[in-house]
C-alpha cells in the first residue's frame, strides 16, 4: 500500500455546546476515491472545513508526509490540497476561459519585472496558458463553444464541472469535492463520473462527499459513513451498503 496523501486523525469540532464532529479519522491514497456519506447534518461539510482549517477543531492532519495541522487554507492550497464547495464560486465579470487562464498563470507566475520589461515573453506565456486552459476545460466536459461565456451563463451542470476543473488546474494532489453531483441530471452525472475516473487515473487522491448513492457505490474505493458527527461504519462500498446500521441511519430518518 502507498503512503496516504492526506490523513486526518481524531478530528473533533464543537460549535458552542454542540459536538458537530467527534474523533473522525480517515485517509486517502494516490489514485483513490474516498467517499464520505451520511444523512443531512451528519458533519460531512464540517469535516472538510476542519481538514482545511476553516473551523476550530482538534485532531491532526498530515498531507504528503508533512504535519499541516493548523495551516491556513491558502497554504494548504499552495501545497496541492484543494476543495470545492457545495455552492459554486467563480470570478463573475470575466469569461470561463479567463477564469481558467487566470488560475494557470497564477500557479506558474512570472516575476513582475519580466512581465514589464519583456512584454513579448508575457504575451507568449499568456497565449500558451490560454491554449492549455481550452484543453483542460474540454477534458472536464466544458465544450469549447462555451469558453467565452461568463461562468454564470453556463448550464448548471457545466458550472459544477468548471469548479472541479479550476481546483484541479491549481495543481491538486488531493481534491476534496463537496457534493459535486448536487442538482445534476443523468448526462451530467455520467460526465462527472468520467472526470472522477480521469482524476483517479492521474493519481490524484479524491475525497468525495456525495448523496447520490449510485455514484458513490460505483466509483468510490472506500467509504466512511458519518452520523451525528461520528463514524458509523467504514469499509469497501459493498460491505458498507450491506451494513444494517447504515441502512437504519438512512431509512430510519427518511420518514
Ligand atoms: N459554523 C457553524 N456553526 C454552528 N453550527 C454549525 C456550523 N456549521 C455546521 N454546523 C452544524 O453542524 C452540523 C453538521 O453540519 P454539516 O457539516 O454542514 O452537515 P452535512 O454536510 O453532513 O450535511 C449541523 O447540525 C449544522 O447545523
Ligand atoms: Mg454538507
Amino acid at each position: 500500500m502507498t503512503e496516504p496523501l492526506l490523513r486526518v486523525r481524531g478530528l473533533s469540532v464543537r460549535f458552542g455546546g454542540f459536538q458537530a464532529l467527534q474523533d473522525v479519522s480517515w485517509e486517502v491514497h494516490p489514485g483513490q476515491i474516498l467517499g464520505i456519506i451520511g444523512p443531512n447534518g451528519a458533519g460531512k461539510s464540517t469535516c472538510f472545513n476542519a481538514t482545511t482549517n476553516m473551523v476550530r477543531h482538534t485532531g491532526a492532519i498530515t498531507f504528503m508526509g508533512q504535519d499541516v495541522t493548523g495551516l491556513p487554507p491558502y497554504r494548504l492550497s499552495a501545497l496541492g490540497l484543494h476543495r470545492t464547495f457545495q455552492q459554486n464560486a467563480f470570478f463573475g465579470g470575466i469569461s470561463t476561459l479567463e477564469n481558467m487562464t487566470g488560475v494557470l498563470l497564477r500557479t506558474t507566475g512570472t516575476p513582475l519585472a519580466v512581465a514589464v520589461l519583456l512584454p513579448w515573453v508575457e504575451y507568449r506565456r499568456r497565449r500558451a496558458a490560454e491554449a492549455e486552459a481550452h484543453a483542460i476545460l474540454e477534458r472536464f466536459g466544458v465544450p469549447r463553444g462555451l469558453h467565452h461565456l461568463p461562468p454564470a451563463s453556463l448550464p448548471y451542470g457545466t458550472q459544477r464541472m468548471l469548479s472541479i476543473a479550476l481546483a484541479y488546474a491549481e495543481g491538486a494532489r488531493v481534491l476534496m469535492l463537496d457534493e459535486p453531483a448536487a442538482g445534476l441530471g443523468g448526462p451530467d452525472m455520467e460526465r462527472l463520473a468520467r472526470v472522477l475516473d480521469r482524476l483517479r487515473g492521474e493519481n490524484i487522491g479524491i475525497v468525495l462527499i456525495e448523496h447520490h448513492m449510485d455514484l458513490v457505490m460505483e466509483h468510490a474505493d472506500y467509504l466512511v459513513v458519518l452520523e451525528q458527527g461520528k463514524i458509523l461504519a467504514h469499509g469497501d462500498p459493498a460491505t458498507v451498503q450491506a451494513d444494517p446500521r447504515v441502512l437504519e441511519a438512512y431509512l430510519g430518518r427518511a420518514a
